[in-house]
């Protein structure tokens, strides 16, 4: 499994670091098998895996439980939980045992975005032994209270304030940050301004690493995609395809034919038919 250090050190040596979401087994295999470094079980889940509109509406259980699923599959990257909404955000305390929950499931740190109280929280887990990856620019489960779900730091003090959270996380003794969805002018800033690695979202080149859903990089979420996310694959028409075919085989009784089928030994079909 990759570790923490193994992931800074990426910065200093400039090594970009590759990270993707992950929700269950199989795709966790296909991710690890192919190098990525950190794997994200994202409370993403939420809108592309159960068709949820909000991430705010997935709690502890539903992250718990395909946190396993992932942890399962996974050899040698970074996995690290989402926290879901208000697993983090009501007292530190509570979040330090929701973040070891994540641990004792087998991740190797966690995720938290930036709100008010997030620089204490942070410390309090890291406190505990507990690494912490920070989230700043558009934070979803909070994107209602910052002006929705758009590019954040448009303008000089936005940009700013968001300069200011990153190196309070930084300060907090988070390993790394997540960028999402602000000017590329900005996260270059701040990519440059911190010892800790940087990865973006939406956030341009100028980053340390980048992240993206798999279901958007597949072409399994249709509902909507956003602008900054890449389609690697197509996947969609495929499965379409595959399922129709399936579906008129079993209607014409083609499927299934000989080869896809048992056969009982002749001496058994007699005795059978005595
Ligand atoms: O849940 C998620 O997908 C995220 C993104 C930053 C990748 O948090």
């Amino acid at each position: 499994m990759k570790t923490v250090e193994q992931i800074v050190s990426q910065k200093s040596k400039q090594e970009r670091i590759s990270m993707l979401t992950a929700y269950d087994y199989p795709i966790a295999s296909f991710l690890d098998e192919a190098g990525i470094d950190i794997i994200l079980v994202g409370d993403s889940l939420a809108n592309v895996v159960l068709g949820l509109e909000s991430t705010t509406e997935v709690g502890m259980k539903e992250m718990l439980h395909h946190t396993k699923a992932v942890v399962r599959a996974v050899k040698n990257a970074m996995v690290i939980g989402d926290m879901p909404f208000e697993s983090y955000q009501l007292n530190p305390r509570a979040a330090v045992d929701n973040a070891r929950q994540f641990i004792e499931a087998g991740c190797q740190a966690v995720k938290i975005e930036w709100f008010e109280d997030c620089p204490k929280v942070a410390s309090a887990i890291v406190q505990a032994g507990i690494p912490v990856m920070g989230h700043v620019g558009l934070t979803p489960q909070t994107a209602q209270k910052i002006d929705g779900m758009k590019v954040q730091g448009r303008d000089v003090a936005s940009a700013r304030a968001i300069v200011n959270q990153a190196n309070m996380l930084q300060e907090a003794g988070c390993f790394s940050v997540v960028l999402e969805c602000i000017p590329k002018e900005v996260a270059q800033v701040i990519t440059q301004q911190l010892k800790i690695p940087t990865i973006g979202i939406g956030a341009g080149p100028y980053c340390d690493g980048q992240v993206l859903v798999i279901h958007d990089l597949l072409g399994l979420f249709t509902r909507y995609q956003p602008k900054f996310s890449k389609k690697y694959a197509d996947l969609g028409p495929q499965i379409l395809e595959a399922v129709r075919q399936y579906k008129e085989e079993v209607t014409s009784g083609k499927f299934p034919d000989d080869a896809h089928s048992f056969h009982l030994p002749q001496d058994e079909i007699n005795k059978l038919s005595e």
